[in-house]
């Protein structure tokens, strides 16, 4: 995986998802490892992150390397008018690795075209989050102890939820049945579900939540994202859709986790955040191993 870019999940094979997630497993035994001093790894956050950006500085202080970067694109002489590419081509001077997010779908590919240093997607648009995608396995098979014949359901923002599209996909590869539960008008992009359906795998679509919870191993909420819509009254209209209470888990599978990638607004209420079934956290937690697996592959310090 060396010098590889990272921008959409199907950037790395099933082969290499299982290397990423074990190698994660040895940073989670021991996190502090020298093993990228001198490295210097930039993180360029167009849009607000609070777990993405820290999780990876995090990871790159506990594996040595140091960090540069900025958290608003106002900050940064984008502002003055300078193009994404000459940004790019500029920070390539400067650092060994580059992470980014951009509220523009395919912000990182164009990254990736003129950079010459590897480029790592932290998120585009409503596009994909690959490395939420990996912590998102890692955190499967650390509850399931597999990632092979779950059923899964995703629960909100179907549409423009980069994350779940970066999950539907990588989870294909591992005899998924999926359930999806959404307003009408934040369903699953036919692009992304071209994916369960070249694999034959099953799905199947509610309205209530009640409906899909007493059948999956993995509850993976998310948030309906303000910023994503073009009309503010149609996001009023249903972002309090689905709204996840502990009374709703009487019925549930023991084995049952609830995934979110976070940041929530209501759709969990914090009377969940005690059950055994509560994960999100712990989640979050993960994002920094599987973070430093990602840097240790891609600048070639770990196989
Ligand atoms: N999960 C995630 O991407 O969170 P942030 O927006 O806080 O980075």
């Amino acid at each position: 995986m060396r010098n590889r870019n990272l921008i959409s999940i199907t950037d790395f094979n099933k082969e290499e998802y299982i290397r990423i997630l074990d190698l994660a497993m040895t940073f989670e035994k021991q996190p502090v490892q020298d093993i990228a001093k001198g490295k210097i790894i930039a993180t360029l956050f167009f849009e607000p992150s609070t777990r993405t950006r820290l999780s990876f500085e995090s990871a790159a202080n506990r594996l040595g390397a140091k960090v540069i970067g900025f958290t608003d694109a106002a900050s940064s002489s984008t502002s003055k008018g300078e193009s994404l590419s000459d940004t790019i081509k500029t920070v390539c001077c400067y650092a060994d690795l580059i992470v980014m997010r951009h509220p523009l779908e395919g912000a990182a590919r164009l990254a990736s075209e003129v950079a010459s240093v590897p480029i790592i997607n932290a998120g585009d648009g409503a596009n994909q989050h690959p490395t939420q995608c990996m912590l998102d396995l890692y955190s499967i098979r650390q509850t399931q102890y597999t990632l092979d014949n779950l059923n899964v359901a995703f629960v909100g923002d179907l549409k423009y939820g980069r994350t779940v599209h970066s999950l539907v996909e990588a989870m294909c590869h591992f005899n998924t049945t999926f359930h999806f539960i959404s307003p009408q008008s934040l369903k699953l992009p036919s692009a992304v579900k071209m994916h369960i359906k070249e694999k034959k795998l099953k799905y199947y679509q509610y309205t209530e939540i009640q409906d899909a919870i007493p059948k999956v191993d993995i509850l993976y909420m998310t948030r309906v994202q303000r910023e994503r819509f073009l009309d503010i009254q149609d996001y009023e209209k249903v972002k309090n859709t689905y709204i996840l209470e502990q009374s709703m888990l009487v019925d549930c599978k023991s084995n049952l986790k609830i995934l979110h990638p976070l940041p929530r607004v209501n759709e969990i209420n914090t009377n969940v955040d005690t059950t055994s079934q509560a994960y999100y956290f712990q989640q979050a937690q993960n994002g920094v191993y599987v973070r430093q697996a990602l840097i240790a592959a891609i600048l070639g310090l770990k196989q």
